[in-house]
């Protein structure tokens, strides 16, 4: 259970905190002041500190200071009741994660703490990627022996004590994710904070100021100063994910920082130093990019110092049994239950699958088998329907004219649905499940999502916001 320690003096913040998250799967516990705060922190080890800035005995900022020289990774949120005042930016340069202004929005609130917990997870759980993983710990591993992950292990490893920039590619569901993590947790800065930014998740026009923050006045709505996540991060790693899907002024500003640390804040004159490491991920074919002139090439050779592929499942198919079984075990563990096996022939079946979603989709096929299987041996009856791959005997994938029976016999059984609940409306209804479906796929990249439902990624926006999308998905 995720362990949050709040730090305020007055009782209404601990009565609502309280409220708040009962029965939300979080264990709160209260302390009245920084003093309190700071000697159950050893104790307690918390995965989340919440803290009033104001308040009797050492102040908000005092008490984070000095909590980030005991642990440099704790996730830490500031709360101010004075949204403009400067001591939530001096928290933010500390280091703290957020800051919330009071009184708070709850659903806001409920979104930064999840959001704080898993960049919290992210920077403990120890990846590792040693090939042979005899360990019982079967939290987060990169598992393969094929000679495709050889070479990711070991440039992992020599990667591992320098500094130098990586360039993560392979097709979405690959592992390039905890490839970085694998990088942050072997490298010399893993008692630093990393901090992950998704560059296709993040609206064009936001992520500039997420990353390097803005001034008070600089854009519509910018109505006080922020600080971005390299200045936050300083010392640490930063993680830009998709960085295929960043804008070409954006491209200009983050070689900026690769060449000379450096950057101002949008709207800003101010030149701020960092001392950062950048590792980045992409699904895209960058020399691709570079040629239809929607990466900076300059950008490109900086990024591609270290490159590490990772090979597509279809390419390192010997690794599939061994994937498969590490998902048995790792979703056993997690329900607390004996591993269920599979059969032979089974796992012969997956190895001859294409595996578009590659990883990814394995990992939730075998999730959904291990909950669906009646016995204690996984069959092919226990699983859905996969794509054969083109250079197997498998049978060919279907052909279009059934694509369309199977969307005709869909739309009946909406449509026998919509006849028995009279009050749903059923074609908003329908898109809204979509939506969700599409975000929760693609982990919440608005690009992808909108690739994956055919339609533009203006058009999912407004969608989003007129279903009230968000809020849902954050709550959940
Ligand atoms: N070699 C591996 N061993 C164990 N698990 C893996 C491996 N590769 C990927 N996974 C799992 O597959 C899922 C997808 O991995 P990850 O998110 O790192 O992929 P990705 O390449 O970043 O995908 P995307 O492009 O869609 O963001 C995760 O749950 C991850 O734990
Ligand atoms: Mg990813």
């Amino acid at each position: 259970m995720d362990k949050l320690l709040l730090i305020d003096d007055e009782a209404d913040v601990q009565y609502s905190f309280r409220r708040i998250f009962d029965q939300s799967g979080i264990e709160l516990t209260a302390a009245n002041s920084g003093e309190e705060g700071l000697k159950l922190l050893a104790g307690l080890k918390p995965d989340l500190v919440i803290m009033d800035v104001r308040m009797g005995g050492i102040s908000g900022l005092e008490t984070l200071r000095r909590m980030r020289q005991v642990d440099a990774k704790l996730m830490v949120i500031m709360m101010t009741a004075y949204g403009t005042t400067q001591t939530a930016i001096e928290a933010m340069k500390l280091g703290a994660y957020d800051y919330l202004l009071k009184p708070f929005d709850v659903p806001r609130l409920k979104q930064i703490v999840l959001n704080a917990l898993k960049a919290a997870r992210d920077m403990k759980q120890v990846v590792s990627y040693q090939p042979l993983l005899e360990s019982e710990d079967y939290d987060v591993g990169i598992i393969g022996r094929s000679e495709g992950m050889q070479n990711v292990f070991k440039t992992i490893g020599q990667l591992a004590s320098s500094n130098a920039t990586a360039l993560i590619t392979g097709e979405s569901g690959t592992g390039k994710e905890l490839v970085a993590r694998a990088i942050y947790h072997h490298g010399k800065r893993s008692g630093l904070p990393f901090l992950a930014i998704n560059c296709a998740a993040i609206p064009e026009n936001l992520l500039e100021s997420e990353l390097f923050g803005h001034e008070k006045g600089a854009f519509t709505g910018a109505t006080a100063q922020r600080i971005g996540k390299f200045e936050q991060c300083d010392g640490g790693t930063v993680f830009l994910d998709e960085i295929g899907d960043m804008a070409l002024t954006t491209q200009a500003k983050i070689l900026r920082v690769l060449q000379s640390g450096s950057f101002e804040r949008v709207g800003g004159n101010q030149t701020i130093k960092v001392d950062v490491r950048i590792v980045a991920a992409t699904h895209r074919a960058l020399e691709q990019a570079v040629a239809a002139r929607e990466f900076r090439e300059d950008l490109f050779y900086r990024l591609n110092v270290v490159r590490i592929h990772i090979p597509p499942l279809r390419e390192r198919r010997e690794d599939i049994p061994l994937l498969v079984n590490y998902f048995l075990k790792k979703f056993a563990q997690a329900q607390g239950c004996p591993p269920k096996s599979i059969a032979a022939a089974t796992v012969e079946m997956l190895q001859r699958c294409h595996w578009p979603g590659n990883v990814r989709e394995l990992e939730n096929v075998i999730q959904r088998a291990t909950v669906m299987a009646k016995g204690d041996v996984i069959v092919a009856a226990d699983l859905p329907p996969l794509a054969a791959s083109a250079n197997s005997p498998a049978p060919p994938a279907p052909a279009a004219p059934d694509e369309t029976k199977d969307m005709a016999a869909l739309s009946r059984a909406l449509f026998q649905w919509a006849r028995e609940n009279p009050s749903l409306k059923i074609l908003p209804a329908v898109e809204r499940e979509l939506i969700i479906q599409a975000l929760l796929e693609t982990k919440g990249n608005q690009a992808r999502a909108a690739k994956l439902l055919g339609i533009t990624r203006a058009t999912l926006r407004k969608r989003v916001e007129k279903f009230h999308i968000k809020q849902e998905l954050a709550i959940q």
